[in-house]
């Protein structure tokens, strides 16, 4: 039996793209249930409508607290019967009900804790990683608790960084590494194989 997913995103939707091309290949047992944007332009909801996924923005611009927009967003999330929730290049904090610890997962393009936290995502990542002169990046699959990029770390891949490289060709590698290790950890969920303990999570 596929397990239940909301995929909540802010952007171009390239992670939710990869994340159906793996169920359409039948690499990912798993049924995507709805996508919720925190923006209302986000081509990403564009996608999932092409895919016959329902659809649906809760525009953070249009509230003043984000306490307001956190609590309308899970109102939406909440009217689907989901066992998961994946953050698809999904921009902002999120509160987690009990219900949902360590059912909630990410992908950040670093490997935590280097170059992580409130204001460090997508390309703002690699050009940190770049200033800074560092040889190895990588990408982080990671359970979401209610700080930014710190809860249980489930996969981890290290990308190595080339002389040449500027911040859109190390982005390129490690969202190539990131598209390998998010579905992966997903279905690792879906065969019910992640089993956390304290900060460690074990893939049995
Ligand atoms: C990915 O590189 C992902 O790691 C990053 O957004 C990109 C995908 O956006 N997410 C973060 O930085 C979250 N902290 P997209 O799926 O909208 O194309």
């Amino acid at each position: 039996m596929p397990i239940n997913c909301a995929v909540l995103l802010s952007g171009s939707g390239t992670t939710l793209e990869n994340l159906m091309g793996c169920i359409a290949r039948g690499e990912l047992d798993v049924t995507i249930q709805c996508a919720v944007s925190s923006r209302r332009d986000a081509y990403g909801l564009e996608r999932a409508r092409n895919n016959g996924i329902p659809a649906e923005a809760v525009h953070k611009g249009d509230y003043a607290r984000w306490e307001d927009f956190d609590a309308a967003l899970w109102d939406r999330v909440g009217a689907y019967s989901v066992d998961l929730i994946v953050l698809a290049g999904f921009m902002s904090l999120l509160s987690v009900p009990e219900r949902f610890v360590n059912r909630i997962m990410n992908v950040h393009p670093g490997l935590i804790p280097a170059f992580s936290g409130k204001g460090m995502y997508g390309r703002r990542v690699h050009e940190a990683v770049l200033a800074y002169g560092a040889k190895v990046t990588g990408a982080t699959v990671h359970f979401v608790d209610e700080e930014y990029d710190h809860g249980p770390i489930i996969l981890q891949e290290c990308v190595p960084v080339l002389d040449d490289d500027t911040a859109e060709t190390l982005e390129a590698r490690v969202q190539a590494k990131e598209r390998e290790l998010y579905p992966r950890a997903i279905q690792l969920f879906a065969e019910g194989r992640l089993r956390v303990e304290g900060r460690r999570v074990h893939a049995l």
